[in-house]
């Protein structure tokens, strides 16, 4: 039987499907390349269809034996979810639905989640814990929780179990340098700061320094997105176990300020990384950091890489041997579609 991974062609899903391959699962992709690569997967069965084409997405499921799903496809981006909410809510919320109903269909009752810290919103208590309060400040995190609050009454009514992996600050690449993290455009912190060493920019801005941490700069708990991998590989070991539907943070549990994440870039780089303060960021939270307890108790994770010098090691190894991404690998002739 298949695995179905939706938007397997973006970061962290190709990240995921190594892994799985790694693991000797037969891997299905479906992604419609809005932001995915289609080369960082290396794969036969890659569909470029959206997931809200039910017909294509019935064809898939049909042509292959799916097991289960990873689900990944959406729109990510917390700025871009504020000034356009038809979009996410129609990706993101809609996309569910049409996924969901695609798997009731075929008898597919086994989905791992991608989800996020977004959906806490600015937490009561540090580290965060599972059943805190979900109150979200950004279209982003309202959407996954719509999609987590979704998967809930479709298990309710047509017994699809789920598990809902809420991530922290993904980052790092795959320790082959093959595959890594290509945003366009990039907004995430780690690797606007290594596109100084490239010569890409000439300087790393900091989005306020008067927060209430040890610095004044946010806190964020960085995770290695080969961990977020073995996270969603025991989830889906976990429901073939007949547990019950689960939510679960993955973050290290260590809070790191951004001047802290620069300094860390300066000794993996050995380059200055000069830096400046700016105005604070919209919807920022001072700090996030996760509990991840529950995870390591109950699917049994454990994170490898919690060096954020390991992180930013992976992350740097991938720009220099990629530094204009995939674009200079793509080729259109790769790409077919459900309908071929
Ligand atoms: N930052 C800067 N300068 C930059 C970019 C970012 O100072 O040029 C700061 C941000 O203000 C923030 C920190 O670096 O304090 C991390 O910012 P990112 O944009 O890398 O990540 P976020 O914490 O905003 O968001 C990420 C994901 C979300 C997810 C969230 C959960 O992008 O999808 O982590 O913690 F919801």
């Amino acid at each position: 039987m298949s695995i179905l991974i939706t938007g397997g062609a973006g970061y962290i899903g190709s990240h995921t499907v190594r892994y799985f391959l790694e693991q000797n699962e037969d891997v299905v992709v479906i992604d419609n390349l809005q932001s995915g690569h289609r080369n960082a997967v290396n794969i036969e069965h890659f569909y470029e269809n959206d997931i809200r084409d039910q017909e294509a997405l019935d064809r898939i499921f049909k042509r292959h034996d799916i097991e289960a799903v990873i689900h990944f496809a959406a729109n990510s981006l917390v700025g871009e979810s504020m000034k356009k909410p038809f979009e996410y809510y129609h990706n993101n919320v809609y996309g569910m639905m049409c996924l969901l109903n695609v798997m009731k269909d075929n008898n597919v009752n086994k989905i791992v989640f991608s989800s996020t810290a977004a959906t806490y919103g600015e937490p009561m208590n540090i580290p965060i814990q599972e059943e805190d309060e979900t109150n979200p400040t950004n279209t982003y995190g309202e959407t996954k929780l719509a999609m987590e609050k979704m998967m809930k009454w479709f298990e309710q009514g047509y017994d699809i179990k789920y598990v809902s992996l809420r991530y922290f600050n993904a980052a790092g690449a795959h320790r082959s340098g093959a595959i890594g993290e290509d945003h366009n455009p990039e907004t995430h912190l780690i690797p606007l700061i290594l596109q100084v060493p490239l010569g890409k920019r000439d300087r790393i801005y900091m989005f306020g320094d008067d927060y209430s941490t040890i610095d004044g700069t946010c806190v964020r708990d960085y995770i290695h997105v080969m961990d977020l991998a073995s996270a969603h590989y025991l989830s889906l070991e976990y429901l073939r176990s007949n547990h019950s539907s689960n939510i679960f943070n993955l973050g290290n549990g260590n809070g790191y300020s951004v001047k802290e994440v620069i300094d860390v870039a300066r000794k993996v780089t050995n380059h200055t990384i000069p830096a400046e303060v700016k105005e604070r960021r919209a919807g920022d939270p001072a700090v996030l950091i996760a509990s991840s307890e529950k995870a390591k108790n109950v699917i049994g994770w454990s994170p490898k890489f919690d060096s954020l010098e390991k992180i930013i090691a992976d992350a740097w190894n991938w720009h220099v041997n990629n530094p204009e991404g995939y674009t200079q690998k793509f080729s259109k002739e790769s790409v077919r579609g459900a309908s071929t």
